[in-house]
């Protein structure tokens, strides 16, 4: 099915969300003590901007997004490094990964999903005993100042809810921050926005 992600892929990698992505790696990175021989996935991984980032300190990534037009950008970049990057068109709240990995990242994405219980409900289960997620995304936004008028998304994350929601899934040690700022022009009026960072971490047994 094609998605309005589809016709923004081939201009989405501007200067400033790739900066975005870079700091928003670098935060994951700072507080997740990612092993070189993990196996990672990034969820709404779009064209692929964190997981360039945090891809070299991991032995595998895998890229994933519903929309295979985010994905066909990811694809051509992937190509360059094919046993460390695995890109894959899935939509993980109706469909297993199909196997384990050591730590999650997103960015930017849970607000785009519309059952978020369930992709957090699935990205639980694809995790192994003692791993990590980590999911930075825009805070609550309830007059939608951060989107177009026709968003049918959620109007950002409430970071405390969303760690709440981490702790009755069973994660630990579960934090959030702020982890970015994002400027943005609405209706003529530029509007600063700040994007969290929630982390956390699976018992081991
Ligand atoms: C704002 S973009 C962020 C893309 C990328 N993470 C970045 O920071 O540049 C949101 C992404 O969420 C994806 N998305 C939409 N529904 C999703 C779902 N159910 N599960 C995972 N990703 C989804 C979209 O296709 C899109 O690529």
């Amino acid at each position: 099915m094609a998605t309005d992600f589809d016709a923004a892929a081939a201009e989405w990698d501007t200067p400033e969300k790739v900066e975005r992505s870079r700091v928003l790696a670098h935060e994951i990175l700072r507080r997740v003590p990612v092993q070189q021989d993990w196996v990672a996935l990034d969820v709404g991984a779009g064209t692929g901007q964190l997981s360039w980032v945090v891809g070299p300190h991991v032995a595998r990534m895998i890229v994933t997004d519903p929309s295979g037009g985010m994905l066909d950008v990811a694809r051509t970049r992937a190509e360059d490094d094919p046993d460390r990057y695995d890109v894959r068109q899935v939509d993980l709240t109706s469909e297993p990964l199909g196997e384990k990995v050591d730590l999650v990242i997103s960015a930017m994405t849970l607000h785009h999903v519309p059952d978020t219980q369930a992709l957090l409900q699935a990205l639980r289960e694809t995790l192994y005993p003692g791993g990590w997620i980590a999911l930075a995304d825009l805070d609550a936004d309830p007059e939608n100042l951060f989107h177009d008028d026709d968003h049918d998304g959620h109007r950002g994350i409430d970071r405390d809810d969303l760690a709440a929601r981490l702790r009755d899934l069973g994660f630990d040690d579960v934090t959030t921050e702020t982890a970015a700022t994002v400027f943005k022009n609405k209706h003529g009026i530029e509007r600063e926005f700040s994007v969290f960072l929630a982390t956390g971490r699976l018992p081991r047994t």
